[in-house]
């Protein structure tokens, strides 16, 4: 990537998150999982790019993300990492290419050399301290999704809010200091109540991306298909479809940055605690 393609505009890195954190700017991160849906995303302002292991639901139309393999993970990333110019390019890691620390390391190596990754996102509180803190060592930053986590959705008995209750949150909270402390460079924290994320967010001094996580969080994601309105069925009631007011999706993935940028998304309406 030619760095002077962007103009005066320079690529996000991890410092820049933490800028963004530091100066109050909202980071809008969305999903990608291939060129064309990279390069319009990346056009229209979008500071992350996240290749979700959601990819195997909304792609590949799978009931849940415990199909998707590393190799799904490389083809996907390959392609947005195409069609990205300034974004920062964060890649999911899948179910149980990180079960142990060794592993983690290797797959996370073959995402960041092979895909082009920037950052790796993997899900687990204290469980993954040992992970995060092996691949932080080793210059492969790390992004620790807490709250619900996709992956554990069998063990779970489905897709349910987390940190709800005294004991819950206070454990969320302490595992987002350990995490942060083993290293990791952000958090994404999925379905939480948003005292607890807004609690989180100002503990800890790394920058967090909340989805159904309220509007205290530092940048906010959603799943792109969501935000197109070309998901099948049932969207969780934190969602918003951008489309509904636009025209075409470069406009609504305008709409959707500047509704992060400004704070006016997630509204009250998107927000159940
Ligand atoms: O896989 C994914 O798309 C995600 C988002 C829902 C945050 O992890």
């Amino acid at each position: 990537m030619n760095p002077q393609s962007l103009g005066n505009q320079s690529p996000v890195t991890v410092v820049s998150l933490q800028n963004m954190k530091r100066s109050g700017e909202k980071i809008a991160c969305l999903t990608a999982y291939d060129a064309s849906f990279a390069r319009l995303l990346d056009d229209a302002g979008v500071d992350v790019l996240l290749v979700g292991d959601s990819l195997g639901m909304v792609v590949q139309g799978q009931e849940t993300t415990i199909p998707v393999t590393v190799d799904d993970m490389v083809y996907h990333s390959r392609a947005v990492a195409r069609g990205r110019r300034r974004a920062l390019l964060m890649v999911d890691m899948p179910f149980m290419s990180y079960g142990r620390p060794e592993q983690a390391l290797d797959n996370a190596a073959r995402l960041m050399r092979e895909a082009q990754a920037h950052m790796v996102k993997l899900e687990g509180g204290r469980t993954q301290l040992e992970s995060v803190r092996l691949l932080s060592e080793r210059g492969i930053p790390v992004c620790a999704h807490l709250g619900l986590q996709p992956q554990f959705v069998h063990k779970l008995g489905g897709y349910k809010a987390q940190g709800r209750g005294e004991t819950a949150a206070i454990k969320m909270l302490d595992d987002a200091k350990a995490l942060q402390e083993a290293g990791a460079d952000t958090l994404l924290l999925e379905c939480v109540p948003s005292s607890l994320a807004a609690g989180i967010t100002v503990a800890v001094s790394i920058p967090v991306i909340g989805i159904g996580a309220g509007k205290d969080c530092d940048g906010q994601v959603l799943v792109s298909y969501d935000v197109f309105g070309i998901t099948h069925g049932k969207v969780p009631s934190f969602v918003k479809n951008f489309m509904e007011q636009e025209n075409d999706i470069q406009s609504a993935a305008r709409a959707y940055v500047a509704a992060v940028k400004s704070g006016e998304f997630p509204g009250n309406e998107h927000i159940r605690d």
